[in-house]
């Protein structure tokens, strides 16, 4: 059973003469090189669908603490410094009724694209295909720097692999809007986070929410500086229940491969027909 900073590239794959299956304890995969574990009939798993609701409701939880202000509110009463209510006290964006763009329609795009339909938020979203689901809220799917250009949320949940690796760059920071708010639940790897910390320093966009970083657990020092980023443990599916499930799930997934049984959540199928010889 695999954690996310677990790391098996095509060579340890290939030390592991006896290993049959890598269940990821996440969603995402991309710890796992899956081509070169189906090349070894290695079968890999992850946990769809039970951290869904955790993960939106944590990408709506940095977008209003970030659109709001709460964290650096927080702060500033725990330092003493809350004088008293003015009129033009740390304020910051409306979310009602604001756009929002969602990049990634899968599970967790289109149930933050839901909690936005509470908040009256106009839908905007890109991705690899139309999402019925989004479309139904009145979604309205975009090319992502149309998306870009329109949203005053931008929130991420693409899986990261060779196409979303650097998706939001310096082109695509720089069409944003100046009050635009930038949230990741994905992984860091999404976003060029060298740009976006320059970005945020200059008040080129204003804020970001984020739960995942380039390099974690270690997270840039720029980063830290700025009172304009709400940044999170990469809390997204950190609920009693969610972890449950996804414990009862990857132990689900692992068991089914030893009783030659297809595991509920297979992300390479095509390993299952491998016959695995150890080298
Ligand atoms: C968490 O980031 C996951 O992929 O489950």
């Amino acid at each position: 059973m695999a954690m996310m900073a677990n790391k098996f590239d095509g060579d340890l794959l290939s030390k592991l003469d006896s290993l049959r299956v890598i269940s990821n304890f996440a969603v995402g995969y991309d710890n796992v090189d899956v081509g070169a574990a189906t090349g070894r009939g290695i079968v890999v798993t992850n946990t769809p669908g039970v951290l869904t609701d955790a993960t939106a409701d944590l990408a709506f939880g940095l977008l209003l603490t970030a659109a709001r202000r709460i964290a650096e509110g927080d702060r500033l009463v725990r330092e003493g410094k809350f004088t008293g209510w003015t009129p033009m006290t740390m304020l910051g964006n409306d979310v009602s009724g604001k756009t929002l763009g969602v990049i990634g329609a899968g599970r967790i795009g289109a149930a933050v694209a839901k909690r936005a339909e509470g908040f009256r938020m106009k839908i905007l979203y890109f991705s690899r295909r139309k999402n019925d689901e989004i479309e139904k809220l009145g979604g309205v799917f975009l090319e992502l720097h149309e998306l870009l250009k329109e949203s005053d949320f931008v929130s991420l949940s693409v899986p990261l692999n060779k196409e979303t690796e650097g998706l939001i760059g310096k082109r695509e920071i720089g069409v944003m809007k100046r009050n635009a708010i930038l949230i990741n639940t994905s992984r860091g790897e999404v976003v060029d986070e060298e740009t976006l910390v320059t970005a945020l320093k200059e008040r080129r966009i204003a804020g970001a929410g984020l739960d995942v970083y380039k390099n974690e657990p270690r997270v840039n020092h720029r980063l830290v500086k700025l009172e304009n980023v709400v940044l999170s443990p990469h809390l997204g599916s950190a609920t009693f229940n969610t972890r449950a499930k996804m414990a009862e799930m990857a132990a689900l997934n692992a068991i089914s491969v030893f009783r030659n049984e297809r595991p509920p959540a297979i992300v390479n199928p095509e390993a299952l027909g491998v016959s695995f010889r150890p080298v």
